[in-house]
Order: structure tokens, then sequence, then C-alpha cells
């Protein structure tokens, strides 16, 4: 029986100039939850049209590209660079122009830099320099995060300026640093509990500085003054003890956390237990491109500036099997993001730490090749699939710093920033083609599959046939909305943690994949905040028979008479509750590895 085709009503394109319009076809669109064949049609810097080329009508005069055997995925989004940025006593050589050009010949087409404000200097006022170093120079969209390099009231009132008004929504504390950015536990605690109560998102460098400090003092006095000694004074353990106590911290807040740059196989380890014990809900992990591509062994050389160059904290690993696990936890959920942590600086910069190892200038290259590594090393390999590679180059960031659908997805009504992946393309990286302003590279020789043939930045063609031809200032600031939906639905429990997961359970093979705890068949009880129990009524104060107020009906969701909302606090929780004395006395629902509140 032949049925007759249904009538198709076809999207118009309308008659423009062909520089804004362009429509790619025969192409296989990956996004993170699926792929399939369709073409793409782009106006004016929007997706307008996904889909069979039967549904659309194309007059002449339209850019045409023919993408048969190539993938149409989202441009990447580097959640991690720092262009010019003054550190170590001099500033990194790609600057905003240098770096996004970088960025877009790899077929990144959205990056978020670090405002890292001095010591005593005003959150605004330091925003405000880079918003004028970055949009003249921006070859592509960006967005910003900003830097909690110091703690006061002021601080904390410039937070709120920052998401109300001025498009952050993500703060990064330093746990390493001492003396310069590092901040205590309890400023820490603050810091999360007030990032909380904005509905924005903690990030924190995770490395032990009080243990830093004193190896290095150790080790200088011991003589070892060359690159071998930046690893030797953080250690595994001492990435790793930070990444659990980060993690805790921002539990007892209920603060959602991004662990930026995790760097071992210990640390992420740790990431892994915790994203496990907190049902996968407000943990998240960042993993570099240099932790995948290249390993610490190289700061072992015998020559000094090769050394030298491969010096980021937290370190490379010099144990060479780092890479692949690494991999196997962006693999299994275990990790969801790539970054770059781009920071350059040429050799003459990194001799500054000739003869003291803790002055070299820490930092790599990473957003020019962040993609064609994760390729390689991922999908080539066989650890990743397509749509897992973007969801850790590009979809997972989105969603975090809320810049989703907007970013991070081929879909009608997203920004065209869309990359024609050939994925059995190789070329070789190498610093002499290379478009950073930097004269190394850390992968230099290496040859990857994976080759973003066209890029499209905002609909606008600027990588085509080997070229690469950006517009300096064409990128546009992408303000960020507070309470991401997908970070803050986990955190409060409205979906479900298998709809968290979703289908990254599925393996390249078939088979199904587990992530690191699962695997180990570890049970860990899950315990709810304090802070969280107490503004849901779901704690026992003294005086109330144990689980009174929980059991209550009445009580559930209400505030506790004369307690304040945790939330809202700039305190500590702990000086509060030492304050009022209650401490010692409070009970919750759940005991120390009971069973769970029944709220998850
Ligand atoms: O070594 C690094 N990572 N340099 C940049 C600053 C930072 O800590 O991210
Ligand atoms: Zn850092
Ligand atoms: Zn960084």
């Amino acid at each position: 029986m032949s049925s007759s085709p249904k009538p198709v009503k076809k999207v118009p394109i309308h008659l423009q100039s062909a520089q804004n319009r362009v429509y790619i076809k025969n192409g296989q669109v990956v996004n993170h939850d699926k792929t399939f064949k369709a073409d793409v049609y782009i106006e004016d810097g929007i997706i307008k049209f996904v889909g069979p080329a039967s549904e659309i009508g194309v007059p002449g005069g339209v850019k045409t590209i023919d993408a048969t055997g190539k993938l149409i995925i989202p441009g990447g989004i580097d959640p991690h660079t720092h262009f010019q940025l003054k550190f170590g006593g001099t500033v990194s050589v790609d600057d905003f122009y240098h770096g996004t050009k970088a960025a877009v010949a790899g077929g990144t087409t959205t990056i978020i830099d670090f405002v890292l404000p001095d010591k005593g200097e005003s959150l605004v006022e330091a925003y405000d320099k880079w918003r004028a170093w970055a949009d003249p120079k921006v070859c592509c969209d960006y967005g910003l995060h900003m830097g909690i390099t110091w703690w006061s009231k002021s601080v904390s009132d410039e937070m709120k300026i920052m998401c109300d008004e001025l498009g952050v929504n993500s703060f990064k504390m330093f746990m390493a640093y001492k003396g310069l950015y590092q901040l205590n536990d309890t400023e820490l605690l603050e810091t999360f509990e007030r990032i909380r109560s904005l509905g924005a998102v903690a990030q924190v460098h995770a490395e032990n500085g009080d243990i830093i400090a004193k190896n290095v003092t150790k080790l200088l006095s011991a003589g070892v003054t060359g690159p071998e000694g930046h690893e030797l004074s953080r250690q595994e353990e001492v990435e790793a003890e930070a990444v659990n106590r980060a993690c805790i911290l921002a539990h007892q807040a209920d603060c959602p956390l991004y662990v930026v740059h995790v760097m071992s196989k210990s640390a992420g380890i740790e990431l892994a237990r915790a994203r496990f014990r907190y049902k996968n809900r407000g943990i998240y992990g960042e993993t570099l491109a240099a932790a995948l591509g290249t390993n610490g062994t190289h700061c072992l050389n015998e020559c000094w500036h090769h050394a030298a160059a491969h010096i980021l904290s937290p370190p490379l690993r010099p144990d060479p099997t780092t890479p692949e696990f690494m991999m196997q936890l962006l693999a299994n959920d275990d990790l969801q993001t790539t970054g770059s942590d781009n920071c350059t600086f040429n050799k003459s910069q990194k001799e500054i730490g000739m003869g003291n190892f803790s002055k070299i200038p820490n930092g790599v290259n990473g957003v020019e090749d962040r993609m064609s590594i994760v390729w390689e090393k991922g999908v080539h390999a066989g650890l990743l699939d397509p749509c897992r590679f973007v969801a850790v180059t590009s979809t997972n960031a989105a969603k975090i710093f809320n810049m989703y659908p907007q970013k991070g997805r081929i879909a009608a009504g997203s920004d065209a920033d869309v990359v024609i992946w050939d994925p059995n393309m190789t070329r070789k990286i190498s610093k002499d083609t290379h478009h950073h302003a930097c004269d190394f590279n850390i992968f230099e020789g290496m040859v990857c599959h994976g080759v973003p043939e066209v890029v499209i930045v905002r609909g606008r063609i600027c990588v085509e046939n080997d070229n690469v031809r950006v517009a300096e200032g064409y990128g546009k600031f992408v303000p960020c909305e507070v309470r991401p939906a997908f970070v803050y639905d986990a955190l409060e429990g409205k979906v479900k943690p298998e709809e968290v997961v979703n289908h990254e359970e599925e393996m390249i093979n078939g088979s199904k994949k587990l992530n690191l705890c699962d695997a180990l068949e570890i049970e860990i009880p899950y315990q709810e905040p304090i802070t969280r129990a107490l503004l849901s009524g779901n704690a026992c104060m003294p005086g109330a028979g144990e689980g009174s107020l929980a059991s209550t009906p009445s009580c559930r969701g209400h505030r506790i008479d004369g307690q304040r909302n945790m939330q809202e606090s700039t305190f500590s929780i702990s000086e509060e509750l030492d304050r009022s004395g209650n401490r010692s006395c409070i009970k919750v629902r759940n005991p120390p590895g009971g069973k769970s509140s029944g709220f998850w």
C-alpha cells in the first residue's frame, strides 16, 4: 500500500546578502544527546533551520557548504582561559585577540575568562577593566567568571551587583597561592553561602596552599630549585585533599561547586566520590587539554626551558597513565567539562623562575588544541562517542554556566556557532603554525585526527579552506543569568539523578557504563547538609522530641522560629551556631550513616 507523501511546509529563506546566510547540506549533526543526518540553515547569526533538505527551500545566492562525511557540531566552549593576565610578575602573552583567534582556529567559538581583582580591588572596577580589554579585541563570544581573591563585606556586596547587573554568575576561589589569592576555610564557607544565596555557581582552584608553602621552603633549602621541584611541592594528595575539603564545605553550605582544572587521578577520584555521595547533585569537575594530551615527565626534561614551559598549577603529573585515566573520568561523567586554562608565557618570561621553581610563571597553552586533543585521545582512542565529545567540549559548560541552549547546541534558535568537523582529517600541532602569541606549544609534534574544517562564529565564517579569517572585536560579551536550571534543579532535587546523568550511561559499544564509585560498588549514605535541613524544617532543635519538628506536617518547609534564613547569611555557619550555643544539641533527622531523608 502506498501512502501519498505529506505536504511539507517549507521554511522560507529571506532574500538578503549571502554574507549573512549559510546553508550546510548533507552533514551529520551531533548534539550531546543525539546525532542525525540533517541540513542546517543559518541567517543573521542564528540557526534558523535543522532538518531534512525536503523541508527547506533554498534560493540562489546563499553560501552553500557540502558537509558530506563530516560532522556538524556546536562550536566549542572553553570555560577556562586567562588572556593577558597579570600573574607571576608578568603578563600572559595571549591577549584577547590572539587568544580568541587561536580558539576559533581550533573550533572553539566561546571562551569564559576569569576576572582576577588585585587584593583590595573592587570587583566592579576589575570587571570594567576586563571588559575594556576584551570587548575591542575578542574574535568570538565570551563570558566572564569572577575571582574572589580576597574577602570582605564590600566583596560580598559587589557579588550581588555582578549577578544582578553585570552578567556574571560564577565565582572562583583559590585554596592555593598562599599570601596572594588563597582563602581560608571560614572564608570559603562564607563565599559558598553567599554564592548559594545569589543562585550562582562556586568554583575552586583545589590545592592545599599551606602544604605547598611549607614544601617550597623545604625543597629550596634542600637545594631543589629546578622545575622538577614544582610537582614535588604539590603532589597528587595535596590536590586531592583540597578537592575533598572543597566538596564537603560546599555541601555544608548547600552550594553548587565546579572544581576547575582537576589534574590528577587522586583528585579525580575524590571528585567522583563526592558526586557519588551527593547523588550527582551540585558537584561538577573540569579537566584540561594539558592533562589529557601530555604529562609531567616533561617537567623532568634536562632542558630547563622545555621543563619550565610545562609548569602550571595544579601540575601535570609524572605518572604517564594519568591522561587516559582523566579521559575515562570524562567518559563516565565523573568529570563533565574540558577547559584549557590557557595562560601562556614565552621562554623569556618563564626565565623569571630560573634558580627558583616557585617563581616560574604558571601556565600553558591549550585554547587552540583542546578540541583536537579531546577528539584524538577520546573519540579516536575509542573512549568517547561523538555525543559525549560534544558534551564535554561544549554543551556541559553551556549548561553549567547558563548559556544553554543559546550556546552548545545545533538547533533552530541557537546562536550559529557551528563547526564542520572532519573526523578523518589529521593535523600536526606545532608552535610554528599555531595562532597563539607564544613561542612554545606543549603538544608539539602531536598528530591529531579531527580537524575543524569550517568554523562559523555567530553566523560569520571564520575558518575555511585552511584560512583563519577572524574579525577583531566581532565577539560579544554573553551575560550569564543566575540559577542555571541544570545545576539548581539537580541541587534542589527537582530532577531525578537518572535525568541528570541521562544517556551518558550508554557505552559506545553498547554495554553499560558505570561511573567510578558504581564500579567499585561503594555505598556511601547521603546526609542532607544542615543548612538545607534547617531551611526546610527538616532538623530537630533541642527540647523537641527527636524527629518531632520534621514529622509535624505544619513545620515542613517553614523556618524554625527565631532562625535567620541561612541562605541569606554572610557569616559562617560554624560561627553562628557557636554563638547561639545550639551547635552540640542540634539533631538531624538522619543520624550519621543513617538512611536517606526521603526528600530524594
Ligand atoms: O597554572 C595556572 N593554572 N595558571 C593560571 C592560574 C590558575 O590557577 O588557574
Ligand atoms: Zn587555578
Ligand atoms: Zn586557571
